[in-house]
């Protein structure tokens, strides 16, 4: 299917994807101008968010690009079943708690779980998000310039030459970036109807679950158990290490982090920190999961519904077995700091370089493999990086924890809410924004910040935060911490707050900078 010439409005390029989808469409939907003779300076082997975002940098260095998906739109997993999915579940997680925890009161009617459905969510997510891919697909073509070619596989044949739809691309440099899948643990069962990961949720789940199990003990374990939960399925999470200490996920406070479990416990959830998955039991379907808990003894819990949350592998094959690209030991692409592998002239981006599997970093790797390409030396470090979360709750955190803090610090102080050892029913702190109703019904629930300080340099270390609508904040936070010279609680004390706002580090500073000796607060 010959695009080119076309100028589809997205609800057009909907229908098309629906049909590609449907096996309606089995062509590749080709977007190449055949007029432009000039030779591909790279081919983005996916269109994921780093296929994506470095394609639209190299066009917009006036270079030429073309990107290659297999699926009918770009955009990757993020918007078909990664991100976008879990932030519309962590949404409705977010609300069923609230009309939960206010049934009956102001003007909640009395919460009625047979409503709470999240498979009414999931089918929600699947009739509506080819929107967001059809945007992607008309704003790649309309308005960044890119040439692509959708809704079919593409091989690498050698390091300048790709194969699509039986036709041969060759190209100065390929950038690789066919992204991540489930890692799948070896534990007998787990092939039986009944078990999901994050893809196939959102592609096969045709039943509402009445008891689910998860293994793992990270973000995706936290983030659908909570929503499972919340949707009136008893979740319980099965996690080798503590919750939220698995090695993926770094400066994660001790205090955080137990606000945010205890949170999840108190809705009701089951949390085995410490044990393992033996078995998925079943006959024909999954029934339950045996586990070996903490203390050694087996246990088996009943589950309609299996839940893995056991984290991500590069689909890294294809290169190793073609170009010999060097990999880990777990299979992600090895780069150097412009992106660059160990075949010269192949880059590897996103997940297919490991973690962090965040977007930031794989739009930002697409950037950087383009901005080598185009000439002009660039590298990218992402060893730092504010990191976030979702139970009920939004979870977001930057720079050291307080105790990595006080091993690198002579001396720390802590800006905390509720204040340290302050009982958490005993005042509704943070009183913020997005919790309010929270704090004034239910305030030890209504949620936790610390911000941590250098109390010689006087700067800013780290911040924690469990609440609602501080995401943002954190991306400036994450900026202005990280540059040289960083931020000083003084600097935080002349910021003009958007009082009341979701964390309150500023005006809190600002009670505190005063001191030329700093305490806690
Ligand atoms: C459940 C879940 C929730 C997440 N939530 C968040 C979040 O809230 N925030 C966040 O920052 N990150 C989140 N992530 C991580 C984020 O989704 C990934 O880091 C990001 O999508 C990686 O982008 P990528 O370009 O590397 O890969 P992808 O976006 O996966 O792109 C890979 C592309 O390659 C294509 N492809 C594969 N093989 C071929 C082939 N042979 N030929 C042509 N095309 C091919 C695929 O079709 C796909 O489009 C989440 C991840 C998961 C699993
Ligand atoms: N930004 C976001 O909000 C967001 C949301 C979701 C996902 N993501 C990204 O998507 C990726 C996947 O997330 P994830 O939470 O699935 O993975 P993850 O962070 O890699 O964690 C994997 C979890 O599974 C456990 N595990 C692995 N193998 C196991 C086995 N065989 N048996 C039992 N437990 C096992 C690990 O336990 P151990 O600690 O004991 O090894 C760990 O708890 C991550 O890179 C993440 O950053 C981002």
């Amino acid at each position: 299917m010959d695009v080119r010439d076309r100028s589809f409005r997205t609800g057009e390029w909907r229908t098309i994807i629906d049909r590609a989808e449907t096996g309606e469409i089995d062509e590749p939907i080709v977007n190449v101008d055949r007029e432009d003779r000039r030779e591909f300076d790279a081919i983005f082997v996916g269109g994921g968010a780093g296929g994506r975002f470095g394609s639209a940098y190299l066009r917009a260095r006036g270079g030429r690009q073309l990107t290659i998906d297999r699926w009918p739109f770009l955009g990757g997993s993020c918007p078909h079943q990664a991100c976008v999915p879990h932030h519309l579940f962590s949404e409705s997680a977010r609300e069923l708690d609230l009309a939960r925890s206010l049934s009956g009161r102001l003007w909640f009617g009395e919460f009625d779980e047979k409503r709470a459905s999240m498979l009414a969510v999931i089918e929600l997510f699947r009739s509506e998000r080819n929107r967001a891919h059809a945007f992607m697909n008309w704003q790649s073509k309309e308005q960044l310039g890119m040439e692509y070619i959708l809704n079919a596989p593409a091989t690498v044949r050698d390091e300048h030459t790709v194969e699509v739809a039986g036709q041969r691309f060759h190209a100065r440099n390929l950038v690789l970036g066919t992204g991540a899948r489930t890692e799948v643990p070896e534990v007998p069962g787990v092939d039986l109807p009944g078990v999901f990961d994050f893809a196939s949720l959102v592609e096969e789940l045709d039943y509402e679950p009445n008891r689910c199990v998860i293994i793992g003990g990270s973000k995706v374990a936290v983030e659908y158990g909570s929503f499972f939960q919340a949707a009136g399925c008893p979740t319980t999470i099965v996690s080798r290490s503590p919750l939220m200490r698995t090695a993926s996920l770094h400066h994660v406070d001790e205090d955080m982090r137990q606000f945010v479990v205890s949170g999840m416990r108190s809705r009701g959830m089951t949390i085995l920190e410490g044990a393992e998955p033996v078995e998925i039991t079943g006959n024909g379907r999954a029934t339950g999961v045996v586990v070996r808990t903490a203390g050694g003894a087996l246990h088996t819990f009943p589950a309609d519904f299996v839940f893995l949350g056991t984290g991500e592998r590069a689909c890294s094959q294809p290169f190793v077995d073609t170009l010999g690209v060097e990999v880990d030991g777990r299979a992600s692409i090895v780069v150097n700091p412009r992106m660059q592998t160990s075949v010269p002239g192949v880059y590897a981006i996103g997940d297919l370089i490991g973690p962090p599997m965040e977007m930031f970093k794989a739009r930002k790797c697409g950037m950087a493999a383009a901005r080598n390409i185009m000439g002009e030396p660039y590298e990218f470090d992402f060893s730092e990086y504010p990191d976030f979360l979702h139970s009920t709750y939004e979870v977001t955190w930057v720079g050291l924890t307080e105790a990595e803090a006080r091993e690198r610090y002579e001396r720390v102080i802590v800006i905390q809410m509720p204040p340290p050892g302050m009982g958490l029913d005993e005042t509704p702190l943070p009183c913020a924004e997005g919790s309010m109703l929270t704090a004034f019904t239910n305030p030890a629930a209504s949620g936790f910040q610390k911000c941590v300080i250098d109390a010689v340099s006087r700067r800013v270390v780290g911040a924690h935060h469990v609440g609602f609508g501080a995401k943002t904040a954190f991306q400036y936070l994450d900026h202005l911490i990280h540059r040289p010279g960083g931020l000083t609680i003084d600097q935080m004390a002349e910021m003009n707050e958007l009082f009341l706002n979701s964390e309150h580090f500023v005006q809190l500073c600002r009670l505190r900078a005063g001191q030329l000796d700093l305490t806690d607060l």
